[in-house]
């Protein structure tokens, strides 16, 4: 056997491509309305656009230092102690990252050594998992309980996580907790009393935490409190964010990593050799967006919150149980009341029966759902248009008939 023929490394090969890039091709390839990857229809707001456009013409096309352009990590402190009332060093605390993806792996590939568990909240954002395979790591899911979901029904209860069985979990191997918060897929917002379980669960156990707020601005229900903002748990966290959901700017993929002096350290000593620095330009254009008024903020929250409501409303008129999220720009519906068991045989299949391309909610599993709800989930994205939405609905109508009679 030629080392081409099986060329990419073994603790990879579980990952293939990522189901989000399979379910946008399939959409393109169908011209499906894409309700699946979560990316906004929308543009940054006209004065973040300007200010990278000013960006280019300051010169600013060179490599930014590896930590970041002082500006943004200036406005990286301004902005976590304004939404968060954390304060902490631009020098010696904030890490400017290629989106929260490259914070989330620098983390992980810094902090962890082969063998090492790491706790994830499972359904888990796929990256997850790939990482924690790259650092030679073991992902240990600890699942969260779904509401119950009712045929036509919305409801507003979030998924739980169970402390006791997060507990139960570590071993003398964890090393590490990656939380992300509000959760994708879910779009749950873990609660305050949750928070504190899981903190006191981290400092009885000397665990590590990397935790994942790219959605912290997009929350319509209750409030979103960082995990560092606990007690005791500053000291162990690396708080990852990043401006591409909040700004409309997923393409930009600046994102930030904040953690005390030692551990921003070890970020940085994996992060420059990741990617070094990038986005210089852009860089400069979020120091401007993180400084934009409150305003700027409500507003983008208030118009994901009507198109959430939309879809959800939408969703439970064709039958559907679905979630009211709390955060992000996903729902879960349990497809079920289309005549389909299986989620991830809907969402293969939509794109060419009705012309809609979806995520199941499988996808985020680390093996293959065995409970019947599990199995039948889907995440709908509503962060796109109006109108989309409503196409997407109208398509999503005749999804009965177009299933009917080719099985679950
Ligand atoms: C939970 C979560 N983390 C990270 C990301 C990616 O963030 P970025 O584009 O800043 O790398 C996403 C994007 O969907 C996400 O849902």
């Amino acid at each position: 056997m030629s080392r081409l023929d099986e060329p990419l490394v073994a603790r990879m090969r579980g990952f293939g491509t990522t189901i989000f890039t399979e379910m946008t091709q399939l959409a393109v390839h169908h011209g499906a309305v894409n309700l699946g990857q979560g990316f906004p229809d929308d543009d940054p707001p006209p004065a973040v656009l300007d200010a990278a456009k000013d960006a280019l013409d300051e010169g600013l096309n060179q490599y930014a230092p590896g930590p970041g352009l002082p500006r943004l990590r200036r406005a990286i402190v301004d902005h976590q102690h304004r939404f968060a009332g954390q304060r902490v060093d631009p020098d010696t605390e904030v890490s400017v990252t290629f989106g929260a993806t490259e914070a989330v792996a620098s983390a992980v590939l810094a902090l962890c050594e082969p063998g090492d568990e790491v706790l994830v909240l499972e359904p888990t954002y796929d990256a997850y998992l790939a990482v924690i395979a790259l650092a030679g790591a073991r992902a240990v899911p600890v699942a969260l309980t779904p509401p119950p979901f009712a045929d036509g029904e919305v409801t507003t209860a979030p998924w739980t996580l169970d402390v006791d069985r997060l507990a139960a979990a570590v071993t003398p191997r964890t090393r590490l907790l990656l939380l992300n918060t509000p959760h994708n897929p879910t779009g749950t917002v873990l609660d305050l009393a949750t928070l504190d379980a899981i903190a006191a669960v981290c400092v009885a156990n000397d665990l590590l935490v990397v935790t994942d707020e790219v959605y912290e601005h997009l929350v319509y229900d209750g409030a979103h409190v960082p995990i560092a903002m606990r007690p005791g748990m500053a000291e162990r966290t690396v708080t990852v964010s990043s401006a591409g959901k909040t700004f409309s700017a997923t393409g930009w993929k600046i994102g930030w990593a904040i953690a005390p002096p030692a551990l921003t350290a070890a970020v940085r000593a994996t992060k420059q050799f990741l990617s070094f620095s990038g986005g210089t330009p852009l860089q400069a254009a979020v120091a401007v967006a993180l400084a934009s008024p409150d305003g700027t903020y409500a507003r983008v929250a208030e118009v994901h919150r009507a198109r959430r409501d939309l879809l959800v409303d939408g969703l439970a008129g064709l039958g559907l149980g679905v979630t009211r999220s709390a955060a992000t720009y996903f729902v879960t519906a349990d497809v079920r009341a289309f005549g389909v068991d299986d989620a991830e045989r809907f969402c293969r299949e939509a794109p060419e029966r009705v012309g809609v391309g979806a995520v199941p909610v499988s996808a985020f599993l680390s093996r293959p759902p065995t409970e019947p709800l599990q199995r039948a989930l889907v995440r709908f994205a509503f962060c796109k248009s109006d109108a989309v939405i409503e196409d997407g609905l109208a398509r999503l109508a005749r999804a009965p008939t177009a299933f009917a009679g080719h099985g679950t």
